[in-house]
């Protein structure tokens, strides 16, 4: 069946997020609420985000008003419900109130309309025990907010059927999401299951002292994380963390029950951002959290080996594959990383004892590892590889923009630039599929003849702010195997026959900073925050900035930059001579862009790839031989038709208009 029109019960946060993503593919919806004030909300939203789109060149100059007039906000049920073939239920979290609704809807919809739950935890057989037709009822679980988080979960309860699931699973890729498949029916699904234990642990934590929350978000945000756990529960809602810990104690495991911590933030109404208070203090939608040092009382390992705990138990029940899982985590968690892909780094042994002695410290079973664990059977069990990973290494020439690769390459040949883009969370970490991605881009770009400039930069407001600690947890042989990749990726900087320009803005630490050191030129905003933090976290700079940094500005001042640890701004690499050139802040890409227009409009491509190679190989020879190949260089180019060009355009005085040959 073609799903045409769609009706979505429910204005909230969720359902008029759903509802203006299904108008913006292009088909009508209606959107349902029992309350007119919330329709009024609803519909002031979703025009509000709309015109953001716009703004913002994701939709076209004027979309939004036809897509506002293909929604329609309704306060009757049955009317709006009446000739849809797919209703979407997002009322709030409330079994008996879903169950009524549920119930309502099937009563009062087609009786060969799909029914989908929206529901981030209940059990899509419970939401649908008094409705008719339960075959044609499942969950499909948006994340928040629907807009921009890609992943949804398609549930399928015993009953719904096969047909069923697949039009909804085809219907959730129409739309533009990532639909991951949830086959048997379980108490948080696969994403919020999998955060289950991590969340308890979160509660006990705290309620027994072991750390204040602004320690343990110091330690998630030294580790990469965009947001620190607690912050995110603040951000989430209190409330909400507080009725998924009492659902899971009913279906999951009594043990749920241990955290009562949350009790008292319940009767005070301190229930994070959304009531200006929780573990922080919230204003204009940001926590105040207090400075802290990273806690040492627990470990992101800890809680890395509880995921991965859930995680097996979760293929242990058959409810999804680890492709799945990794994808759910990744998209819906917005992390850079899943369970199963830190699982590959870690020895069964390891995840073992670190479960056990947890189990022992917080006693509850909940973190006793999973059969598959305690058999020594890990690495079987997440045997294969994580959701798109093959794809993400294999570059396309022509690749545009895709949301699920780390690395966008875009090539524009009218201007003769590529822009490689890191689009990798909000600080833009390089993972080992960044490197990868990486490396099959400046591949494709090698001899590309339409190509002359490659600006390397970040997507958002940084560059990078180094290497994605996180996945590099297994041994020394695979920690240094991580570094040489890394050092001959970012080498091919260095070598390729174009002319590479870094883009420095935001944060542009470690890893970051090295991947800018290998550019042929870079430039910076001015408040661009740069340094090599390695030697203050029992690391050195692994990928070729122990030697890079020093042949760009000489040993003294690099080793005081290395060893110090000291962080500076573009203004200061510009006058030691890092930085060629500083661009306003908020012109930055539109600057940079410009600036390697015009270098790829003026110079010929030969002679600059040659140039570049002389200069970088030529620092590593004698300088006798760096002569010769110069030389040589100069004897390669006597036959180019570019040198002939170059010379008759001077005589003639009119820009030359190089071939590259
Ligand atoms: N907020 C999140 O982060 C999030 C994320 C994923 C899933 N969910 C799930 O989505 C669902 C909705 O959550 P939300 O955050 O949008 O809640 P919300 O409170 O923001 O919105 C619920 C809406 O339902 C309306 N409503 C209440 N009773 C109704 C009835 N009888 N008929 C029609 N409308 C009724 C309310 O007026 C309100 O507008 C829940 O199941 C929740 O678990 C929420």
């Amino acid at each position: 069946m073609a799903i045409s029109k769609v009706t979505i019960v429910g204005a909230g946060t969720m359902g008029h997020g759903i509802g203006e993503i299904i108008a913006i593919s292009g088909i009508p919806v209606v959107i349902e609420d029992a309350y007119p004030e919330a329709l009024k909300k609803a519909e002031a939203s979703i025009k509000n985000s709309l015109l953001k789109l716009e703004k913002s060149g994701k939709i076209k100059q004027g979309e939004s008003e036809q897509i506002m007039s293909s929604i329609r906000f309704s306060n009757d049920l049955g009317e709006s419900v009446k000739d849809s073939d797919m209703i979407i239920e997002a009322v709030p979290e409330i079994p008996d109130l879903k169950i009524k609704i549920m119930k309502e809807i099937s009563e009062k919809c087609r009786r060969d309309a799909i029914i989908a739950s929206n529901t981030s935890n209940i059990l899509i057989s419970t939401l649908s025990k008094d409705a008719i037709g339960p075959e044609r009822i499942l969950g499909a679980h948006f994340f928040n907010p629907p807009v921009v988080l890609k992943l949804v979960e398609v549930i399928k309860s015993e009953k719904t059927s096969d047909k069923v699931f697949s039009e909804t699973f085809d219907f959730i890729k129409k739309i533009g999401k990532t639909p991951i498949r949830v086959l048997k029916d379980t108490p948080g699904f696969v994403v919020n299951r999998i955060n289950a234990p991590e969340a308890l642990l979160l509660c006990l934590v705290v309620q027994n002292d072991f750390a204040k929350p602004e320690e343990v978000d110091a330690l998630g945000k030294s580790m990469g994380l965009p947001m620190g756990p607690y912050e995110l529960i603040d951000y989430v809602g209190i409330d909400t963390m507080y009725h998924s810990l009492k659902y899971y104690g009913d279906t999951l495991s009594p043990d749920y029950n241990k955290c009562t911590y949350y009790d008292k933030f319940m009767k005070d109404g301190a229930l994070g951002a959304k009531s200006g208070r929780g573990f922080y203090v919230w204003e204009n939608g940001h926590a105040k959290v207090p400075q802290a040092n990273p806690t040492s009382a627990i470990d992101m390992m800890d809680i890395i080996c509880i995921e991965i705990n859930e995680a097996v138990k979760v293929l242990e029940e058959g409810i999804t594959s680890p492709n799945d899982i990794e994808t759910g985590i990744k998209l819906g968690m917005n992390r850079p990383f899943g369970p199963i892909s830190a699982a590959e780094g870690l020895t069964n042994s390891e995840v073992k004892n670190r479960l056990i002695a947890l189990s022992k410290k917080f006693g509850t079973d909940i973190f006793s590892p999973a059969k598959s664990i305690q058999d020594g059977k890990l690495k079987q069990i997440i045997s294969s590889k994580p959701a798109g990973s093959e794809k993400k290494v294999q570059a396309q020439p022509e690749t545009t923009k895709s949301e699920e690769t780390p690395v966008i390459l875009s090539r524009d040949t009218t201007t003769k630039v590529a822009y490689i883009e890191i689009s990798n969370t909000r600080n833009n970490l390089i993972s080992v599929d960044v490197i990868n991605a990486l490396k099959g881009h400046l591949e494709a770009l090698w001899n590309d003849k339409e190509i002359n400039v490659i600006v390397i930069r970040g997507k958002g407001n940084n560059l990078s702010a180094g290497a994605q600690l996180t996945q590099f947890v297994s041994g020394p042989m695979d920690f240094a195997e991580m570094s040489r990749n890394g050092e001959r990726t970012y080498r091919m900087l260095s070598e390729i026959p174009k002319i590479t320009i870094a883009e420095m803005k935001g944060y542009v630490l470690g890893g970051g900073f090295e991947l800018s050191t290998w550019c042929d030129i870079r430039v910076s905003t001015p408040d661009a925050v740069i340094g090599f933090p390695e030697v203050t976290l029992g690391l050195v700079p692994g990928w070729g900035g122990s030697q890079r940094l020093a042949k760009l500005l000489g040993l003294s001042r690099a080793s005081y930059l290395i060893l110090s640890g000291q962080r500076f701004d573009g203004n200061y690499a510009e006058n030691i001579g890092l930085v060629s050139k500083i661009f306003p802040t908020n012109e930055i890409e539109q600057k940079t862009s410009e600036f390697a227009a015009s270098l790829a409009s003026s110079v010929a491509p030969i002679s600059a790839a040659l140039a570049k190679r002389l200069m970088n190989k030529g620092s590593e020879v004698p300088a006798d031989n760096g002569l010769e190949m110069e030389s040589m260089a100069m004897g390669l180019l006597f036959g180019t038709d570019d040198l002939k060009e170059g010379i008759s355009a001077f005589v003639q005085k009119r820009k030359p208009e190089y071939k590259g040959r």
